[in-house]
């Protein structure tokens, strides 16, 4: 809805070296609920995800698979892009750092920092991990590798620097300021002590290899992939633009979601990078946990890499959307089992919501010619599972905020069951017979919450919800937050019931 209040969010954007799979449609798709709440409450809001192109990983990674690195990022960004589609993410930008429009933002915000006196040339000399794509002090390896577990390779060049070290204070003072910067509480914590164990400068070029942005004056050196690849946030605001258009309306950023292991790049370089080139920094970073798959670490060796779309074959895009925010807290790791998916699917899809609908809305059909009943005055009990329906958008706008998913999805599930136990002691089948306006009443009462319910879930399935919303007639006009207060009106014609979520039954064991 244009004119509200703008919301601004990100993902991480993704290495092209490898195909998508669960952990990073994780992320989009928590992203993509956040954004999809944002906009039913009336905000303005832009949502972007993309694709990391440059840097030493994806140059080999070309390299082994015999193409150029255009070539190769083309094919492996356009997956990424797929993933949006097949997991229904409603991103207002995808950007790729390989595009003109963000090569031109780097170079400029590189200008900007060497003219603010924030960079250096000098020396460097240590170890680099090219699978994370960072440097690490000698300190700082565990057995000869990163303490990530990656390979490390000695390199010593003449290189750009960035004056981290200056940084410190100023830093410490951020987050000091602003408690929610970093998110979960943990998190900040082991960022804050990281930054208290003092800051060196950052190395912020590179010249042993060529993809990726030549920095501006000294095309030998083409810029660290992280500074490159952190830009993508303003560059799609249009930077160096600053005082109109996107960035004008959406900087700072309202949300960066990031996975557990890059909460650093975010937390301190990102920040001291923005502030050295005269920039506010984000808003707030939220560190989102690692899934493992039936208890494993993905990875290739294992064969256990699960791709999005495997996925949504199996299980439905709603199905997947809804388990992914709905298992575990959105700060914590977590295990995609096959048991898990299909417990939830059964218990909280079909048979919460799903059956509650259907039981509902096909009594209606047959009790009250298919339109929406009219109700007579109202029980204490009827009035009571209202006032919970009624309650749930300020306690999800709360949850929202703290992107705290799964506690959302909970409250929802809450009023389900209240909704469930209602049925139960109203038994509107047995007031059919012995008092019919009562039982329009009732199922009056149960179409309403069934409607607070679709409106409010429409974040996490919005599918399914738009079925359910569909199946309450509701108009396009008449499906966001706002129209929560806007009853449904007695006399409407309903379409005929359907069931939304089908349950999930086992395929038998090959013979
Ligand atoms: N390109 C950088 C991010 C740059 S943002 C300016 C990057 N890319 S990545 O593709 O390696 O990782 C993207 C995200 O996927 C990270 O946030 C990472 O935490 C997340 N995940 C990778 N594997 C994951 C799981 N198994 N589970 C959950 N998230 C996971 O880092």
């Amino acid at each position: 809805m244009a004119g509200g209040k703008p919301y601004y969010l990100t993902t991480p954007i993704y290495y092209v070296n490898d195909a998508p799979h669960l952990g990073h449609a994780y992320t989009t798709v928590a992203c993509d609920a956040l954004a999809r709440f944002m906009r039913l409450d009336g905000r303005q809001v832009k949502f972007l995800t993309g694709t990391d192109e440059h840097g030493q990983k994806v140059e080999k990674s070309a390299r082994a698979t015999g193409v150029d690195p255009q070539t190769f990022c083309d094919r492996v960004s356009a997956q990424f892009r797929d993933v949006t589609r097949l997991m229904n993410v409603t991103n207002d930008d995808f950007i790729r750092t390989s595009e003109p429009r963000h090569v031109r933002g780097v170079q400029a915000l590189w200008q900007e920092l060497q003219q603010r006196g924030e960079i250096y040339l000098g020396r460097f000399a240590g170890w680099y991990a090219v699978r994370d794509e960072a440097f690490y002090d000698e300190g700082e390896l565990v057995g000869g590798r990163a303490p990530t577990g990656a390979e490390v390779e000695w390199v010593e060049e003449e290189n750009y620097f960035f004056r981290l070290s200056a940084w410190q204070d100023r830093l410490l003072k951020f987050y000091d300021d602003n408690p929610d910067f970093i998110a979960p509480r943990a998190r900040r914590n082991e960022v804050i002590s990281f930054v208290k164990g003092g800051l060196r400068d950052l190395s912020i070029s590179r010249t042993s290899f060529t993809w990726g942005i030549p920095v501006p004056g000294d095309p030998r050196h083409v810029v660290y992939v992280w500074l490159d690849a952190l830009a993508n946030y303003i560059t799609a605001l249009g930077y160096p633009e600053t005082k109109s258009g996107d960035f004008a309306t959406f900087w700072p950023a309202d949300l960066h979601a990031v996975g557990k292991d890059i909460i650093r790049f975010h937390c301190v370089y990102w920040p001291a990078f923005l502030m050295g080139a005269g920039l506010e920094p984000p808003k707030r970073v939220f560190a989102n946990g690692w899934w493992t798959v039936e208890g494993q670490k993905m990875s290739k060796s294992v064969g256990n890499v699960i791709p999005p779309s495997q996925l949504v074959e199996q299980y439905g895009t709603d199905a997947v959307r809804y388990f992914m925010l709905r298992e575990l807290p959105f700060g914590s790791d977590g295990d995609f089992s096959h048991r898990a998916v299909v417990g939830r699917i059964n218990a909280d899809l079909a048979n919460g919501l799903g059956n509650l609908a259907q039981r509902v809305l096909s009594q209606i059909n047959r009790n009250c010619a298919g339109k929406v009943p009219q109700p007579g005055p109202p029980a204490a009990a009827d009035e009571a599972l209202l006032a919970t329906a009624r309650g749930l958008l300020a306690t999800l706008r709360g949850e929202f905020a703290e992107q705290a998913f799964h506690r959302a999805l909970e409250a929802l599930w809450q009023v389900i069951g209240d909704a469930d136990r209602y049925v139960a002691e109203q038994a509107p089948w047995t007031l059919k017979k012995t008092d019919p306006k009562r039982m329009e009443t009732v199922l009056y009462v149960l179409a309403e919450v069934i409607r607070h319910l679709a409106i409010l879930v429409q974040p996490v399935v919005p599918a399914a919800a738009a079925k359910l919303l569909d199946q309450l007639a509701l108009p396009a006009d008449r499906r966001d937050f706002a129209a929560l207060a806007k009853p449904l009106v007695p006399g409407t014609t309903l379409p005929k019931p359907e069931g939304i979520f089908p349950r999930f039954v086992e395929a038998p064991e090959p013979a």
